[in-house]
């Protein structure tokens, strides 16, 4: 499939009026990722080599979305909705070149793999001139039916344009299509408004395209992999199956995933073999786990890194620039922020780390953070390897500790400190003997003056 040259046309102008959502249809995500941006992954995987996005008018974001997901890829603006084919043909400049493969698909039907779009690629190969993507399905009210006869394809015809015998068809058109390109202009030119909608549907092309005489053929893929968004409640129900393919796949790759019905993936999320993930655990954009780690109830990770043998949670949470190195320990009720913490190193009850560096086999103690923020500006925090930095000690950076600083318990430490030197960083402990009897003596007696 290589060698030739493949268009991806994606159809994305829709407002999605039943999302209620300012925000354009195909930007709402999954996994973390608008569903747009899936399919521009699956073309992509798919061989692609040139890729138009068919846009609405005013969708600033959609296009900033698709010049930061797919940069080569170019927009076209359909600015009336009179259809798909009319769709389509705003991206005529793109596809009259006649490449060699042309996919039409759909921005909000996110779920189509990199394995069905070969498939289509592979008929074409194999001489069809159009190929449809159709699905079986128990409810094929709402869907274009697809018309066989003899084993070809020889209409589409859309639900309301349906006769009776028609709509009871279970075989579904998915929305996607491949075509030969030398043949994609011609049909889409001849396509007529004449239907309920008055629209200009590229279904119609199965119909043109077999007066035509040329081949025209099905493919089909199952209903949950073509199924596409209109709403908040379809939108959960991708979301679901995008879950359950990547923790099919964790699993597959040797990740342990206790109760994978509770882990949450995002579209990039990296587990390397031997991870073992327990319940409940929500993995945001950006994260990789090496190795051997082990990441515990209840956490919560993003854009972060954990290296092999690492422990975190239960319930932590590493925000955006957590580095763990490896072996190191990040224990309960603990945030990391944009700080690296290095091998072996220990932070193991209810801290505060950000924007900070705590070195090798070093070890903070329970309740210690950094204070990073003075209202206006970030600060860094480093603390060198093999320090120990007492509970409840509050780091106010700037700072810098040297290696094996010994911070007292409680401290609260505001100037830089020499390899190896005590910091104690408290007012001084006074012992008064026998005082708390005689405390207790005056109380009583006022209690009792009261009472009388
Ligand atoms: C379409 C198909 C139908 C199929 C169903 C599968 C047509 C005519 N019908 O119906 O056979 O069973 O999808 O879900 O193709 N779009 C534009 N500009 C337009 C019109 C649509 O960009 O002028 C885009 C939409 O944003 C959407 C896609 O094309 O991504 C499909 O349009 P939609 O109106 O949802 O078509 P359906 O009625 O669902
Ligand atoms: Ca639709």
């Amino acid at each position: 499939m290589s060698d030739r040259t493949c268009l991806a046309i994606v159809l994305a102008a829709g407002l999605g009026t039943r999302m209620r959502s300012p925000l354009p249809k195909v930007l709402h995500e999954i996994g973390g990722l608008p569903l747009v941006g899936h399919v521009l992954n699956s073309v992509a995987e798919a061989g692609a080599t040139q890729v138009a996005v068919v846009v609405g008018p005013d969708m600033p974001k959609l296009e900033a979305h698709v010049a930061q997901q797919a940069p080569s890829a170019t927009c076209h603006t359909q600015m009336e909705r009179l259809g798909t084919a009319h769709a389509v043909k705003a991206a005529e400049d793109v596809y009259k070149a006649a490449p060699d493969h042309v996919l039409v698909l759909f921005g909000d039907t996110p779920l189509v793999t990199c394995d069905t779009l070969n498939r289509l690629r592979e008929r074409l190969s194999q001489g069809a001139d159009v190929v449809v993507l159709g699905f079986q399905t128990e409810n094929p009210f709402g869907y274009g039916r697809l018309l066989e006869e003899g084993g070809e394809l020889v209409a589409i015809r859309e639900e309301k344009d349906a006769t009776s015998d028609e709509r009871r068809v279970t075989l579904c058109n998915a929305g996607i299509m491949a075509f030969k390109g030398s043949a994609l202009k011609d049909l889409v030119n001849a396509i007529k408004n004449e239907n309920a909608n008055n629209e200009y549907y590229l279904t119609d092309a199965v119909e043109v395209a077999h007066a035509k005489g040329l081949r025209v053929v099905a493919e089909t893929a199952s209903e949950e992999e073509v199924q596409g968004i209109n709403n908040r409640k379809q939108l959960s129900a991708c979301e679901a199956v995008f879950q359950t393919r990547r923790r099919d796949a964790a699993m597959e790759s040797g990740v342990t995933l206790v109760a994978p019905e509770t882990v949450y993936f995002s579209h990039d999320t990296v587990l390397e073999p031997d991870v073992y993930v327990e319940p409940n655990v929500v993995f945001g954009p950006g994260v990789h786990i090496a190795s051997g780690a082990r990441i515990r109830a209840f956490s919560h990770l993003e854009s972060a890194s954990v290296c092999v043998d690492a422990t975190v949670g239960p319930y932590a949470r590493l925000r955006p620039g957590a580095k763990i190195g490896e072996g190191a320990h990040i224990g309960n009720f603990v945030e990391i922020k944009n700080a690296q913490i290095e091998a072996g190193a220990k932070v193991n009850h209810l801290s505060y780390i950000g924007d900070a560096r705590v070195g090798a086999k070093s070890n903070v103690g329970a309740g210690t953070i950094t204070c990073n923020y003075d209202g206006y500006m970030k600060h860094h925090t480093d603390i060198g390897a093999g320090s120990f930095i007492g509970s409840n000690s509050v780091l106010v950076a700037p700072l810098k500790l040297g290696d094996g600083a010994f911070v007292a318990a409680g401290s609260v430490v505001t100037s830089d400190i020499p390899e190896n030197a005590l910091v104690i960083g408290r007012s001084k402990q006074v012992v008064k003997e026998n005082r708390a009897t005689k405390m207790r003596q005056t109380l009583a007696a006022a209690k009792a003056a009261r009472k009388s």
